[in-house]
């Protein structure tokens, strides 16, 4: 039996996490749901976006599922907080493109691995009404530490490059460090191939040759950034999940917010969120489920029948949550 904490959030968040509870229930696996509230609906009733009791029981359980937050003014980040109060410090995206669904080309296959903990979201800002500081925090460890988690995923994954992105022209110390961290523990992995690559430049490539890249590891916005790109050039938010990686606990997320334009219509696209569940079982040991499930999403896209507005369907979300249940096998 697993324990996972279910955090739905805020919009679509709550929408895509029934969804994604829906198709768990219908699978071989015994699960315990704990309830955590955290968002600007919770800030509107308790007065915090993340109460100490939604990090409590995602600390004891086995893995966590967050749906999605609205950012609420003057608040701190409630997802950020989160990844911080768990140190799951390596936030996996893979972009995929799926038979069926409008891709700038139908061979992508690649992951980001983003830096969590630290870079330009340190939410350490401050300074005067003339003049703003944010603080972009580098650090040895946690550049060694990511590039380690995006030298074993491309071993994991059965390929060969690793991408190093940074801007360590213009970010001369910072980002100087997080690629002499990169290159020193390419030196315990001979077998990989590795490149490092400008952040300016990379937004080109993606666009331009997408399906020459394997593994990009970066920092926490340029890695940010870039997924949301990724998410692009293969159909959009609604398709891209994530996993949020420490050495205790995993936090498995969609890459998209709460979509307030079109939250509570029933409208929103599962997949991302139900892919996400399906990175949390890869990550619990559950590889045969975990597969499934990314197959029963595969095969329902490449049908092209049903599906959600956002790629051009006029499906349900749970229209979509049952066909793809309809596929596990
Ligand atoms: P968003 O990701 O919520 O939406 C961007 C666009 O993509 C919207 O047009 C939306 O309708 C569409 N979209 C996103 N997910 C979709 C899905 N599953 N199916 C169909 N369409 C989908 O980003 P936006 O609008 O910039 O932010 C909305 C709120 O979410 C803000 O308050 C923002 O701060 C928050 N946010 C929260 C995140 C999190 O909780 N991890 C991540 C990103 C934004
Ligand atoms: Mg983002």
């Amino acid at each position: 039996m697993y324990n996972i904490a279910v955090i739905g959030g805020d919009g679509i968040g709550q929408e895509v996490m029934s969804s994604c509870e829906y198709l768990l229930d219908k699978l071989d696996l015994e699960f315990s749901f704990k309830y955590g509230k955290a968002g600007f609906e919770c800030f509107n009733k308790i007065g915090t976006t993340l109460p100490k009791e939604t990090i409590k029981i995602a600390n004891k359980s086995d893995a966590v599922l967050f749906g999605a937050s609205t950012s609420t003014p003057g608040q701190p980040s409630p997802i950020i907080n989160l990844r911080k109060a768990l140190n799951v410090y390596a936030n996996i995206r893979p972009i995929k493109s799926y038979k069926g669904v409008n891709c700038i080309c139908d061979d992508i296959d690649f992951v980001i691995v983003r830096e969590n903990t630290e870079g330009l979201y340190s939410q350490v800002e401050y300074g005067d009404e003339n003049k703003m500081i944010a603080e972009r925090h580098i650090t040895r460890h946690a550049s060694e530490r990511i590039s380690k988690v995006a030298f074993n995923l491309c071993i994991k994954r059965e390929e060969k490059k690793v991408t190093c992105v940074h801007k360590s022209n213009v970010l001369k110390k910072t980002d100087g460090v997080f690629k002499e961290s990169f290159y020193k523990i390419a030196e315990e992995y001979p077998q990989i191939k590795t490149e490092d690559c400008y952040v300016d430049a990379m937004a080109m490539y993606l666009v331009t040759q997408p399906q020459n890249f394997d593994v990009i590891v970066s920092s926490n916005l340029f890695g940010d950034i870039l997924s949301d790109e990724g998410a692009g050039l293969v159909g959009g938010l609604g398709l891209a999940p994530s996993g949020n990686i420490g050495d205790h606990n995993g936090l498995f997320e969609p890459v998209h917010g709460s979509a307030p334009d079109i939250a509570g219509k029933n409208i929103a696209n599962p997949c991302s969120m139900i892919l996400s569940a399906s990175m949390m079982l890869d990550y619990l040991g559950e590889w045969d489920i975990s597969n499934n499930i990314k197959h029963a999403v595969e095969k329902v896209m490449s049908d092209c029948k049903i599906r959600t507005p956002d790629l051009g369907g006029d499906s349900s979300t749970m229209d979509v949550t049952k066909a793809i249940v309809k596929e596990l096998t």
